[in-house]
This record gives structure tokens, C-alpha cells and sequence, in this order.
């Protein structure tokens, strides 16, 4: 797509009525409740899969709004435990006040982990833009030391993720690896596709050499396919590796495919009341995102 068709179509964005906006985002957002979320978890979980659920949200501007945050996501966790779902939680520093203060972020986090503890649940770190890499990384670390049920992400168009991986290598390193969802300049990051794929592979190699457990984070099936094959030929059993999706996104049959050879396979479901303003903003941020949807709806 031009970016001058991708400019008109998210200037008009705003004017679209709400419920008909509402219509498109339903594929990818199941509902604005944590029961809506929870329903389609169950209904998730029963096919085979497993979830991590995200209230969507970034950025917030007021602490009475990241406390608020936090206490959402200790709830979440604690309905989790009570509806026995095969649920864990991702989340992003920014939803929990990380742009009003470090301490202030953390503070909140450290309620969100002690939930995770208590519930003996797991907590994913998304990685945002990449302004936030370093903060996020310090906070997972101290996370770390306190419960060893967390897990950052990593982005493979990133320059730096190579080192960011050796640094953080452990056996105890449960990481997420992704292509990278915002726009960063050539000097952060990796511009060509070809280059971002085989650098995702050449972290792939790195987290499993290193002994790792690997979230392989992608809709890209060429990508999925060359995984498969270097997991394969290394023998590396199913337990050392999940892969992971976006609700709603299509997949044509390989998401079924991989649970049937006994892999895990954990499907990302975001919700919450936000979920408008979230859309509007991913899509003005990434043409790629206007691509897929459109992509999507006319294969529909
Ligand atoms: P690619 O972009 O090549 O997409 C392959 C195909 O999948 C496309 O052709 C399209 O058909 C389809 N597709 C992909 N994304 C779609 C979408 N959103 N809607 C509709 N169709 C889509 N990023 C980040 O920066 N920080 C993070 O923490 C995370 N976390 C995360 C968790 C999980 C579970 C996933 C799957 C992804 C992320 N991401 C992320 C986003 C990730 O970085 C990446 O931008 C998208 O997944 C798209 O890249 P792919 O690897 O899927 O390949």
C-alpha cells in the first residue's frame, strides 16, 4: 500500500461511525470486560490452545489511571486461578506508568508480580517502541529477582537484540521473540523484511543454544516452517519451546496442525474498554497493519 492511500484511509479513520469500526476490530478483540475475555479463553482453551491475556492500554498519563491498571491485572490474574484457565498475562510498562516515573512503573508492577505469585502464574513484559527497551529490560531484571516466573520480549528487527539475548541468557530465560511492531529508524533498526526474518532466525538458533525456553511470537509461516526445521534437526523437545499468535489473525490451518505434532501454541487476546483508541493508534502508526486488515477482511 502507497503511503499516500495508507495517509487517506487513516485520516478518514476518526469519521467512521464507532460500531462500524467496532465491526473490523472484533476479529482481533474479543470484548471490553475481563468476562469477555475470559469466556473466549475458556472457549480457546478447550480447542487446545493456551492464552495470554492483555488489557489493552499504553501510555497512561495519570497515576490514579496506572493504579487502576494494576489492580485490573491482579484481578485478572486472581480469576484466572478461580476459573482454573490455561491463562498467563502480558502486559506493557507504559499501561502501568512507566512515562510518569521508573519508580512509579515498578511500584505497579511489583503488585501485578506478587499477584503472579500468588496465583503461581506467569507475567510476560511486552516490548514497546524502542525508547523503552532499556527501562523494560531493568525492569524485568528486577522482576527476576523477586519471582522467576517473568519473561521479557524481544524484537528481531532491533540491532541491539542480539547482544540484548546474550545478556540476559540463562536457562531460566522464558523470552518472547517477535519481528517488532513499531516504526523505528534505520539507525535502531532493521528495515528490509528478508533481514528481520533471518535475524528472528539467528536469535532462534541463539536462545536454544543457549538453553533458553523460546515464545516464537509470528504469523509468518515461512518463519514458522524454518523454526520447525532447525527444531527438528537439533532434536529440541517440545518443552523448551511454545508458539505464539495474535487472536483472530488467519492462519489457514497451521495453528491446528501445530497442536496435533504436540506443540503448544498460546494465542494473545487483548481487551479492554480502550480498544478503539488502541486501534486508531496502531494504525496510524504501521501501514503494514492497514495491509492486514484489509488483506484479511477481503480473503473474508
Ligand atoms: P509479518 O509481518 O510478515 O506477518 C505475516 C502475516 O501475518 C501477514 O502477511 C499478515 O497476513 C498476518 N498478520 C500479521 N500481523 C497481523 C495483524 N496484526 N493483523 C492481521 N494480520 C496480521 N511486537 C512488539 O513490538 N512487541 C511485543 O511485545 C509484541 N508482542 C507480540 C506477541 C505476539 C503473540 C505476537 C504474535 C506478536 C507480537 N508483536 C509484538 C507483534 C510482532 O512484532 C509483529 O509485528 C507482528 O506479529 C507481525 O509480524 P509477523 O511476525 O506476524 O510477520
Amino acid at each position: 500500500m502507497s503511503w499516500g492511500l495508507h495517509s487517506l484511509l487513516v485520516a478518514t479513520l476518526p469519521y467512521l461511525p464507532k460500531r462500524l469500526v467496532g465491526l473490523f476490530a472484533r476479529r482481533y478483540i474479543p470484548g471490553e470486560t475481563e468476562h469477555d475475555a475470559l469466556v473466549v479463553t475458556e472457549d480457546l482453551n478447550r480447542q487446545g490452545f493456551e492464552v495470554t491475556l492483555d488489557i489493552l492500554g499504553e501510555h497512561v498519563q495519570h497515576e490514579s489511571e496506572a493504579a487502576g491498571v494494576a489492580a485490573a491485572y491482579v484481578h485478572l490474574y486472581h480469576s484466572i486461578a478461580e476459573r482454573g484457565l490455561r491463562a498467563n498475562v502480558s502486559l506493557k510498562p507504559t499501561h502501568l506508568g512507566l512515562d510518569l516515573g521508573f519508580q512509579i512503573g515498578e511500584a505497579n508492577l511489583a503488585q501485578v508480580l506478587d499477584a503472579a505469585a500468588a496465583t503461581d502464574n506467569f507475567m510476560r513484559l511486552d516490548m514497546e517502541d524502542s525508547r523503552r527497551t532499556d527501562d523494560t529490560l531493568v525492569l524485568y531484571r528486577d522482576c527476576l529477582q523477586r519471582y522467576p516466573w517473568v519473561g521479557p520480549v524481544l524484537q528481531a528487527y532491533l540491532h541491539r537484540s542480539r547482544d540484548d539475548l546474550a545478556a540476559l541468557m540463562s536457562p531460566q530465560l522464558n523470552v518472547r521473540l517477535c519481528k517488532g511492531i513499531y516504526l523505528e529508524s534505520p539507525d535502531v533498526a532493521l528495515q528490509d523484511e528478508q533481514a528481520i526474518r533471518d535475524n528472528y532466525l539467528a536469535l532462534v538458533h541463539q536462545g536454544f543454544e543457549g538453553g533458553a525456553y523460546l515464545a516464537i511470537a509470528t504469523h509468518d509461516r515461512a518463519l514458522i516452517d524454518a523454526v520447525e526445521a532447525h527444531i527438528r534437526s537439533r532434536n529440541i523437545p517440545p518443552s523448551r519451546f511454545e508458539f505464539q499468535v495474535l487472536y483472530g489473525v488467519p492462519m489457514a490451518g497451521k495453528l491446528e496442525a501445530l497442536l496435533t505434532k504436540g506443540y503448544t501454541v498460546r494465542v494473545y487476546l487483548p481487551f479492554g474498554e480502550t480498544w478503539y483508541d488502541y486501534s486508531l493508534r496502531r494504525l496510524q502508526e504501521n501501514p503494514k497493519m492497514v495491509r492486514y486488515i484489509l488483506r484479511n477482511l477481503l480473503r473474508k
